[in-house]
């Protein structure tokens, strides 16, 4: 599988030059050139195949002959020491947990992926002195509204041919979040913008796009890059393996927890190759542009508004650009793939108290929406089991499930042991030039 910008689809390139490059020159987002059809690997999988080897097959089949066999194996080896979890929380709803990871998000799934396909590529002679891997030595720079900078700084962490600059609004991570982004030191340093993370995003892809910073090995983390999507896609192949014996004709529906989209994308790529779940359900916060363009055939960003999910909270999504360029620009086609639904705080609030009263399962704040997106889901089609993708655990969001349940959660080692470390960030403004001139004096 070759890559392909949104923006022009003629010029395609490697897995490996879209990973490092993140972003496509003229600005498009890479996407796969081409949809391979996997009908018969996916049929031929068993129904307890280990995500590790789930993941080793599945890059083969997309990646083989570009990886070897050999490398992927060691890549996924060194990415994924964890695996999802699917549980049965209540009759036809039923919870992907994706939070069993070094951050406790989703995003490790992608992120450890990426930081392991960087280093074992890095070392490879054919990449070392490339555009974007100058000297055997990669930079990433990557915005984050909360979840994606901890899951890139620890799986990044320590990877010593790599520097990581992780841009954060100033005041919109919990303080859970910041400890996991500021914290960590060594290749990784935090950015503190003075604004949103709209901003932030925008700051990160203008440094892509930036010719004042050409000379540097610049390379993106984010949802955009698609060495973080292709990876997201391995867990909706996992859990239709668990859940083919159990809805039959994989009749079920994931519900997706989106804002930048890049998650339901890749869900909906493996649907592309022809994974047989038919329903894909974004369900969002007040930040609802996605929804709003499928009821009018209308896109219009706007900037985001804060809320209770705040990792959610994006006003112009990134991979729009990717889904409409998969549906042809066309929102009838669109409508064939998404169903969307919005869930505002006060629900999303209601939502994990009501699911812990009633199924002792606690929730955060973004899997809430989730599920309120299923129970609205299934108010159309009881007949449908909906699995709702978790994408973190609760704990990583204290403040939020206290409120809602008046108890503060029970924290994960990984979140506990953060207590103690001393928050270390370097305050930024909130213009392009900002980004350009700190990375210009930290590496020239
Ligand atoms: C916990 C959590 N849930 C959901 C999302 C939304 O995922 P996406 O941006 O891929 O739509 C994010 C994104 O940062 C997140 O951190």
């Amino acid at each position: 599988m070759k890559f392909v910008s949104t923006r022009n689809h003629n010029n395609p390139v490697s897995f490996t030059e879209a990973m490092f490059r993140g972003l496509a020159p003229d600005g498009g987002l890479y996407r796969p050139d081409s949809t391979p059809d996997l009908s018969g690997f996916f049929a031929s999988l068993a129904d307890d195949v280990p995500f590790n080897e789930l993941a080793a097959d599945l890059t083969s089949a997309l990646l083989g002959p570009e990886i070897s066999r050999e490398i992927i194996e060691n890549i996924i080896r060194d990415a994924f020491d964890f695996s999802p979890e699917l549980r049965e929380v209540s009759k036809g709803m039923y919870v992907l947990e994706l939070f069993h990871g070094p951050s406790c998000a989703f995003k490790d799934f992608g992120a450890s992926f990426l930081a392991s396909s960087m280093n074992h590529l890095l070392s490879e002679s054919s990449v070392k002195n490339s555009g974007s891997g100058k000297n055997g030595r990669a930079i990433i720079v990557t915005a984050t509204s909360g979840d994606t900078g901890s899951a890139v700084a620890r799986a990044f962490h320590g990877r010593n041919r790599i520097d990581v600059i992780i841009l954060y609004p100033s005041g919109r991570v919990s303080p859970l979040q910041e400890k996991q982004l500021t914290t960590l030191g060594g290749n990784v340093t935090a950015l503190e913008v003075d604004g949103s993370f709209d901003d932030c995003q925008r700051m990160a892809k203008a440094a892509f796009t930036d010719p004042a910073l050409s000379n540097l090995p610049l390379s993106s983390a984010n949802s955009i890059n698609p060495g973080r999507l292709i990876p997201q896609s391995f867990y909706y192949v996992w859990a239709w393996t668990r859940m083919r014996s159990m809805a039959a004709d994989g009749n079920f529906a994931f519900i997706v927890p989106s804002g930048n989209f890049g998650n339901i994308t890749a869900g909906l790529y493996a649907k592309s190759w022809g994974l047989p779940v038919n329903h894909y359900i974004a369900a969002t916060n007040a930040n609802d542009v996605v929804p709003e363009y499928l009821k009018t055939g209308l896109y219009t960003p706007r900037p985001s508004q804060a809320t209770c999910s705040n990792a959610m909270d994006v006003g112009d999504p990134s991979n729009f650009e990717r889904l409409d360029d998969l549906y042809e620009n066309s929102v009838d086609i669109f409508r064939n793939h998404i169903e969307a639904f919005t869930v505002d705080d006060k629900t999303t609030l209601n939502t994990i108290a009501r699911v812990e009263k009633e199924h002792a399962y606690l929730c955060c704040p973004h899997t809430a929406v989730g599920w309120r997106g299923a129970e609205l889901y299934r108010e159309k089609n009881p007949e449908i089991p909906a699995v709702i993708l978790s994408t973190a655990h609760p704990g990583k969001f204290v403040e939020i499930v206290e409120e809602a349940t008046g108890r503060p959660p029970e924290l994960p080692f990984a979140l506990k042991e953060l207590a103690g470390r001393e928050k270390k960030a370097y305050p930024v403004g909130n213009r392009d030039t900002d980004l350009r001139e700190w990375l210009l004096k930290r590496f020239s």
